[in-house]
């Protein structure tokens, strides 16, 4: 079925074509959840290519989550110039410090808990469970959305559309792998399957595409008028 080919698909094409990032575990390691939170956090609204060097400068200086919880805020305020909205950096520390004090230094390990501590949205949460602790949670951004939107053809517009796409993409979300599973789904979208002219012939899951059956994939997601 579908369920099951998509992520197959999806995984033997992200074991070729991963993108090499710099908080990603090569294969074989285990991800530091301090590194995949900090870089979720930074990719919130700045791009790969902004983000490479600020997360080399980020990790020289704070290298774990102990030396961020230590770190003076000013300082750390001072080292997010320029990523924007600075509340993110202010829950940086925020979640280091309440990781040191609640938790004995040690990320809590699931979506749940993790969602508990500052700063970490729904999209954070399920990033850093599946990504470092290889929990089955959904992630969702707006590349996945766009994915998901036209490999089940959902043509109700965003933001509507959203608890739809949610819903259909925890329906291929596997139980092994998860967190290549999401990144596979952000590479994808990022690299083949974006917003502009979609690269459909190079596209490891097309066989299972809705939209690209119905060649409507330029046209989702639909977006409600303004
Ligand atoms: N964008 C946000 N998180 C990402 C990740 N882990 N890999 C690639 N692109 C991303």
């Amino acid at each position: 079925s579908a369920a099951d080919r998509v992520p197959d698909h999806l995984l033997a094409w992200y074991d070729v074509a991963a993108r090499d990032l710099p908080w990603r575990a090569r294969p074989g390691e285990v991800a530091d959840p301090y590194r995949v939170w900090l870089s979720e956090v930074m990719l919130q609204q700045t791009t790969v290519a902004t983000v490479r060097p600020r997360f080399a400068q980020w990790v020289a200086r704070w290298p774990d989550i102990a030396s961020l919880a230590a770190a003076d805020e000013a300082d750390v305020m001072a080292a997010w110039a320029g990523l924007g909205y600075y509340a993110r950096a202010r829950n940086l520390v925020k979640a280091a410090r309440a990781v040191v004090a609640d938790h004995g230094g040690a990320f809590p390990r699931t979506e749940a808990a993790l969602r508990a501590l500052p700063g970490l949205g729904a999209y954070t949460a399920a990033s850093v469970a599946a990504i470092a602790f290889g929990e089955q949670a959904v992630v969702v951004d707006a590349n996945v959305e766009r994915v998901v939107a036209r490999l089940f053809a959902i043509e109700t517009p965003l933001p509507a559309a959203r608890p739809a796409i949610r819903a259909a993409a925890a329906t291929i979300t596997p139980r092994a792998r998860a967190g290549d599973f999401a990144q596979a789904m952000m590479d994808l979208g990022a690299t083949i399957c974006t917003s502009r002219r979609p690269r459909c012939l190079l596209c490891p899951i097309r066989v299972d595409c809705r939209a690209h059956a119905e060649g409507i994939q330029e046209r989702l997601p639909a977006k409600a008028a303004k």
